[in-house]
């Protein structure tokens, strides 16, 4: 049997925009899915006890046709990433799966895990958005995505290329950062908000506006994340929630969380993945366990489940 597991992520910059070639930061957070996998005895796979469906399992149905087409197993899952959260649980599947299927394939190996399970997100999403998720997922750590050439804390990954469309991934150095993930429950879809933020683009000068200025919000970022100026950061995720709300995938809930953590003493707050439900993170100062907890307190007011992480968790790894 083989066990691989996969980080969910946050985005700290940049979603939405970055389906449109601009840059993004997103981390990987140590809440994470693990798949197991076994040949099964007979021609039949199942999966925590249930027969294969390709629409139910869509990502581990296209992994798997993806890497071993002609063979069955026995898998289970087992996720600390609440789908619909926001948070990368379907890319932590996919980066899961694929990677522990080509473990027993012989050949696990974190650049090809990355792009095969960015084939099966981009099949399972219904051929939309970036290889963020997917790359932050397998990668670990800070992936920062269409950043400036050379710029500070740019190592090279890997480039992934769809159509007309390519992106540039990096490793980037975070400073340390804790930040307070406040999932609202209610459940976000990244096809639906994906694709109303593309018909939004495809008919207003206007929405495209919004999506460069999120792009040029996060270049700012990046520049105080590289001086260490922690207040700058939490005045650009504020900013950057504000475009998201303008691009139409905040929701009141959201919104509310985000004004509440600010109010406790949060450096900044905003959405984080695709909204339309789903997740906020908040900034706590820097070295104020105290604040971090109460901006938790504050989230769970609002009805949301509060989770203190700080960024930048290893990637998809066997077990
Ligand atoms: C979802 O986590 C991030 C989005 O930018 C979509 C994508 O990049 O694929 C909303």
């Amino acid at each position: 049997m083989v066990a691989a597991s996969a980080p969910g992520k946050v985005i700290l910059f940049g979603e939405h925009a970055v389906v449109y070639g601009e840059p993004a930061l997103a981390a990987a957070v140590d809440l994470r899915v693990r798949v197991t996998v076994e040949p099964a005895s007979r021609d039949a796979t199942t999966v925590n006890g249930h027969p294969l469906h390709e629409a139910h399992h869509a990502q581990i149905s296209r992994a798997i046709d993806a890497i071993s087409p002609k063979r069955f197993f026995t898998m289970t899952t087992d996720s600390q990433v609440q789908s619909g959260a926001g948070l990368g649980s379907s890319a932590a599947l996919s980066v899961a799966t694929v990677a522990a299927l080509q473990e027993l394939e012989g050949a696990f190996d974190r650049e090809s895990a990355a792009r095969v399970a960015y084939d099966v997100e981009w099949a399972a999403q219904g051929g939309r958005g970036s290889p963020t998720d997917t790359t932050a997922s397998a990668a670990g750590g800070a992936v920062l995505v269409n950043g400036p050439v050379g710029g500070a804390g740019d190592s090279p990954l890997w480039e992934i290329r769809r159509g007309e469309r390519s992106w540039r991934l990096s490793r980037f150095e975070l400073p340390p950062l804790t930040l307070v993930i406040g999932n609202t429950r209610e459940r976000g879809k990244t096809a639906v908000e994906v694709a109303k933020v593309g018909r939004f683009a495809a008919r207003t000068g206007f929405a495209r506006e919004i999506v460069r200025d999120i792009g040029k919000v996060t270049h700012g970022a990046l520049a105080s994340l590289a001086a260490g100026d922690l207040d700058g950061v939490g005045r650009a995720m504020d900013k950057d929630h504000n475009l998201l709300t303008i691009l139409g995938v905040s929701t009141a809930r959201l919104d509310a969380c985000c004004e509440a953590a600010r109010k406790v003493g949060a450096l900044g707050a905003k959405l984080t993945g695709s909204g339309g439900g789903g997740s906020m993170i908040a900034l706590a100062p820097p070295g104020d366990a105290e604040a971090a907890q109460r901006i938790a307190k504050a989230l769970e007011r609002q009805g949301a489940t509060a989770h203190i992480v700080t960024p930048g968790a290893e990637g998809a790894r066997v077990e």
